[in-house]
């Protein structure tokens, strides 16, 4: 029995031109799968195919990819960067609709919030598309029954990187209604950002940061308005290795640490290279 399913993609969406894309496919009925998981993609990329003509394509290039639909959705959706001289996003990127996808039956990964106890605060932080672990989180109803407020940090070079940023502003506004409070912290590293977004009551130019800097500065609570506190506080960390080395140090220093040994901690993290 195959370990993968073919799928097929049902629409693209466009988010930076040569840099930022998502790709929605069919889903198989029995692939099931927790908010921030991953799958497994696969592609047939390069010339394999054209050596062997007359069998059924295969997939011979495997990446690993989040979820970013909610859990129940009839498709999937995925969001990527483009990277330039990989072998595997610039394929992703070209696919069509109609055009097959394949992905392993397995998931992985343990970026979920099963890790934690419940607690006051949930604070999502994320550099570029490791924004995408946290959309099938908040998409899922049942992330807002179990905090008081979710804080989403997205870290990114230029504003022009902010994908799903609609939708998340939207979010801010419905969030009442969900049970939760919720908000959206856009920081950019490479250029200033006019913000009118919650937290901020009027618009404010914001200086370009890495949120690294904005933590150890303090300005990061103070962007957010609530203070990051080991008892109340759950954190997860996803996307740039260095980040999520460097935040996870500064929060271990003040009183933050993975769960082990059974027992649920106060951080989580996933590393995308
Ligand atoms: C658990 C997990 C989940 C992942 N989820 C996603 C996802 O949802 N969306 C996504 O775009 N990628 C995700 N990735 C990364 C993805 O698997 C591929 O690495 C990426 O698509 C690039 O593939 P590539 O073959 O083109 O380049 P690769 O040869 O795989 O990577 C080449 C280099 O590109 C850079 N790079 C790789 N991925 C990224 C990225 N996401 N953002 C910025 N720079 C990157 C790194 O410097 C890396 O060394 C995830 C990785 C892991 C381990
Ligand atoms: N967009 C571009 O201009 C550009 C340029 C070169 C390459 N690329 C390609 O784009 C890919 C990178 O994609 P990306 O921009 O989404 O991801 P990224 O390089 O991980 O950057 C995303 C955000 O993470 C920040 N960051 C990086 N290291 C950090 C650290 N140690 N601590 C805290 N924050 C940190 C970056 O700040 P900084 O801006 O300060 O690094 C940026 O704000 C690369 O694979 C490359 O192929 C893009």
């Amino acid at each position: 029995m195959s370990r993968y399913t073919q799928q097929t993609v049902v629409s693209k969406t466009n988010w930076l031109t040569d840099k930022l894309f998502s790709v929605t496919v069919t889903r198989d009925p029995d692939f099931s799968f927790l908010p921030g998981q991953f799958a497994r993609l696969g592609l047939c990329v390069g010339d394999q195919q054209a050596s062997n003509a007359d069998a059924p394509p295969s997939p011979n290039e495997w990446r690993a990819y989040s979820m970013v639909s909610r859990p129940d959705a009839n498709e999937l959706e995925f969001y990527s960067v483009v990277v330039p001289d990989g072998k595997f996003s610039p394929a992703l990127a070209r696919l069509q609709v109609g055009e097959p996808l394949w992905i392993d039956k397995t998931v992985f990964g343990f970026l979920t919030l099963e890790r934690f106890v419940d607690g006051e605060d949930l604070w999502l932080v994320a550099t570029g598309t490791g924004l995408s672990a946290y959309l099938s989180m908040l998409r899922d109803p049942g992330t807002w029954t179990r905090f008081k407020r979710i804080i989403l940090l997205h870290g990114v070079r230029n504003a022009t990187e902010l994908a799903y940023q609609d939708e998340l502003i939207a979010l801010t506004q419905r969030s009442a209604n969900q049970g939760a409070q919720f908000i959206y912290l856009p920081v950019t590293s490479q250029e200033p950002l006019t913000c009118d977004l919650s937290p901020c009551i009027q618009p404010q130019r914001l200086n370009a940061a890495r949120l690294t800097t904005l933590l150890v500065n303090g300005e990061l609570e103070q962007r957010v308005g609530v203070a990051l506190e080991p008892i109340r506080s759950r954190i997860m960390l996803c996307g740039n290795p260095a980040m999520v080395t460097e935040m996870r140090g500064l929060l271990s220093e003040r009183g933050f640490a993975p769960g082990r040994r059974g027992v649920a901690g106060n951080l989580a993290v996933e590393n995308y290279w």
